[in-house]
């Protein structure tokens, strides 16, 4: 793990930062002239109108304003894809993938995107991109922006270090990391080579989940939350600036750092978790509740209770249930499911979903415990046990996750994934079953 770094702690605040003395105004935001000669600029990642629960902006003080660049130009996209997801048509079927392997030649963590499906457009601001990296190098004089959506970062091999407008946020392997829509940054690989998972939100922006009657504490807490404090580079030379607008990969010639900005205060920013703070609520009856009980942080349609997308987690926990099924039941859904597992094992499937790996199970797809699992959970003894070494994660959305041309077509695809199922033999006894085997 690296060193932590210094953060502020919430979700959402009004945080205020500077790196030097005297660069944060007080007061007011825009003062005629700024005492260290500072340049002034707003970031609005909402509309001005929005509500005070959800408005997001921040004011920074800069070495220069965002628009001291060159033009863009476009370049080559790689295996990053966007919406409308039209390559090929989507499949019913039940997917799983392998791991991406870790690219071999010279890759940072923009050119290691490869996108596995999505949904929306990022034209109309809604719907999601799942993608994931693979990476082998760290981003020094090249910088990111995405214009087209909000990023949450759940990396599954090797920390990174994100250097960004507002500050450094690193996150390992058990955090998640949220860069929101362009804010710019780059990427250090401060364990030489990671991977992982990326859902890029087009829509409005990640949120902290109502409560309901769970009260005014518990799953994901707001102060578990961390910003970075103010940290600019001073820095001059021939820089790339990539900026991702309207699906497709612009770089503009940048002749200095743009993470310049040597003060701030506000509340649109990155921000990092780590999940194992996550206050697991379940079942200490029967049964289990659905699996938004496992929500981290959802992003919402304009449909209440219908999410763009969620971001569910299926972390360590205990199993108290009584006379009940533990794992996941078999189930079919009008949401959308993608998911994957950062490190352990996943209960409902004894093998095939592994760490790196991912799955999807499109709207109303039957899926659920393998045969092996199925037998296993219907025998086992209902004592008390700790789920040790688990981390899967989904992300759940309202439209269909449609995969790319890559995703259907790439070795890592496993063919033989229907197989788990088949063994799962007719029960059926009318006359009825003899003893229950759990008592
Ligand atoms: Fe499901």
């Amino acid at each position: 793990m690296p060193d932590s770094l210094p953060c502020q702690s919430g979700f959402g605040n009004e945080f205020a930062t500077e790196a030097v003395a005297g660069a944060l105004p007080v007061g007011q935001n825009a003062p005629q002239d700024h005492p260290l000669g500072l340049y002034t600029e707003q970031m609005s990642g909402t509309p001005f109108t929005a509500p005070r629960a959800v408005n997001r902006r921040t004011w920074t003080y800069r070495i220069r304003p965002s628009v001291t660049h060159r033009p863009y130009e476009e370049i080559p996209m790689g295996l990053l894809r966007s919406g409308p997801f039209n390559e090929i048509p989507p499949s019913p079927n039940q997917l799983r993938w392998d791991p991406l392997p870790i690219p071999e030649e010279a890759t940072d963590f923009v050119r290691g995107l490869v996108t596995m499906g999505g949904n929306g457009d990022p034209a109309v601001q809604s719907g999601i991109a799942i993608h994931i990296y693979a990476a082998n190098e760290s981003m020094h004089d090249r910088f990111f922006a995405n214009a087209d959506g909000e990023m949450l970062i759940v990396p599954q091999l090797g920390a990174l270090r994100f250097h960004t407008e507002m500050g450094i946020l690193d996150a390992a392997p058990g955090e998640i990391c949220v860069i929101p829509r362009g804010i710019k940054f780059r990427v250090v690989l401060l364990d030489g080579q990671a991977r992982g998972y990326i859902c890029e939100n087009y829509g409005l922006a990640f949120r902290l989940p109502e409560l309901g009657p769970i009260g005014a504490n518990g799953l994901a807490n707001p102060r578990d939350f961390l910003a970075p404090v103010a940290a600019f580079e001073d820095r001059e030379g021939s820089f790339h600036l990539v900026t991702k607008f309207m699906g497709r990969l612009w770089q503009a010639q940048i002749d200095h750092s743009p993470l310049d900005v040597v003060a701030w205060h506000g509340n649109y920013t990155p921000y990092k978790y780590e999940l194992a703070r996550f206050n697991c609520i379940n079942t200490v009856s029967f049964d289990h509740p659905d699996p938004s009980i496992y929500t981290v942080l959802s992003a919402p349609s304009t449909v209440p209770g219908t999410a763009n997308c969620d971001f569910a987690i299926f972390p360590p926990r205990w199993l108290v249930a009584e006379h009940s099924f533990r794992p996941p039941w078999f189930h079919r859904n009008l949401m959308n499911e993608f998911m994957g597992l950062v490190f352990g094992a996943y209960d409902a499937k004894a093998e095939g979903f592994v760490p790196g790996g991912t799955s999807l199970h499109n709207c109303m797809a039957g899926h659920g415990p393998d045969a092996e699992t199925f037998e296993r959970a219907s025998t086992a003894s209902l004592k008390p046990v700790y789920l040790a070494n688990t981390l899967a994660f989904m992300f759940e959305t309202q439209f269909v996750v449609r995969p790319t041309a890559f995703a259907m077509s790439t070795r890592i695809l496993q063919h033989e994934y229907f197989e788990c199922w088949q063994g799962l033999k007719k029960r059926f006894a009318p006359e009825g079953v003899a003893e229950s085997k759990n008592g």
